[in-house]
């Protein structure tokens, strides 16, 4: 029997990858709140789904250890969604660095341990693109993640500071973690197919309408948003059907990159230094 596991399952673009995933294939969805993944268990296994729900944290690699265990415990694990995280209105700086950037670590280093063949798929987000390089921690830092997980979460952190204002700084702290999650994907891939055929690869959505994103309505998200020719956010479903589809094992040679899906915002010249209105017509000429 084929495995999944869907980090932040219970809701938003997780739910819905879960939804999108094979049926006659066991799901394991993951997140802190129990109800929240009985709920979307409940509700998907009336549609003829095979989902359980397992409490985890993804900051705590103990956590994970036992999901990954748990997992192949069912069968064999295939396709690893991985798309818990934080906002940066969600949490401080340090709980961000913790879920969105070793989480990552966690999943990817507990999976690759049970995993023999199928894919891990890393969802970032196109906020890991849009700081400029100088305010990014650099690859000396990335690294300590491998070596010394508390030492790369004080620099992660010390580099997440732009000024007093907690806010802001907690913002770029989100940044800052998706760049990270896009980076060590990218790392991953090579060793993880080279060893064990399993293809790593991630994907950076823009704006979509989730749970998370409830609380980010207002004039800078759109100005953001007026960087898509479609002028609107995704569905989740939308984030999900590219997930799965490029999950699936007919997509065999996507392994090593990362696919921005944000309705063309990055492209289109959105970035730190030009996301206000004053510099969209700029930006926007200034692309062709
Ligand atoms: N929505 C967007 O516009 C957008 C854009 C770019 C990237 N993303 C990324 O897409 C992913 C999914 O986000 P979403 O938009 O679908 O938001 P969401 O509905 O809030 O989903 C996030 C999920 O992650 C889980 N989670 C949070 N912290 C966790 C932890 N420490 N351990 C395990 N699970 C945890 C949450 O469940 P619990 O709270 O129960 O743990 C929740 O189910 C995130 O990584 C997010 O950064 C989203």
């Amino acid at each position: 029997m084929k495995v999944n596991v869907v980090t932040g399952g219970g809701t938003g673009i997780g739910r819905a990858a879960a939804a999108m995933l094979p049926k006659d294939e066991k799901v394991v969805i993951t997140g802190r709140r129990l109800e929240k993944l009985n709920k979307t268990a409940e509700e998907l296994n009336a549609e003829g789904h095979q989902l359980v729900g397992m409490t985890c944290d993804v900051s705590k690699r103990e956590d994970v250890k036992k999901l990954a265990e748990f997992a192949a415990s069912l069968g064999d694990v295939s396709k690893v969604i991985h798309c818990a995280g934080v906002s940066g209105s969600m949490a401080n700086r340090e709980t961000i660095i913790r879920i969105n950037a070793l989480g990552t670590v966690h999943v990817n280093q507990e999976f690759y341990k049970v995993m023999n063949g199928g894919c891990i798929v890393d969802v970032a987000s196109d906020s890991g693109y849009i700081l400029p390089g100088i305010m990014l921690p650099g690859k000396g830092v990335y690294r300590l993640a491998i070596e010394d997980e508390d030492r790369f979460v004080t620099k992660m952190v010390k580099k997440a500071r732009l000024g007093k204002d907690e806010g802001t700084n907690s913002q770029i702290a989100y940044m800052i973690s998706k760049n990270f999650a896009r980076w060590y994907s990218e790392r991953c891939a090579y060793k993880y197919m080279a060893n064990k055929g399993i293809r790593v690869f991630s994907i950076s959505p823009g704006y979509v309408e989730t749970p998370m994103t409830e609380k980010e309505k207002g004039e800078a998200t759109d100005i953001m948003l007026s960087y898509t020719g479609l002028k609107r956010g995704a569905a989740p479903e939308e984030l999900a059907y590219i997930i799965t589809a490029l999950a699936d094992e007919r997509a065999s040679y996507l392994a090593g990159a990362d696919l921005v899906c944000d309705g063309g915002v990055v492209n289109n010249g959105y970035g730190f230094l030009t996301a206000t209105k004053k510099y969209k017509e700029k930006a926007l000429e200034e692309n062709w």
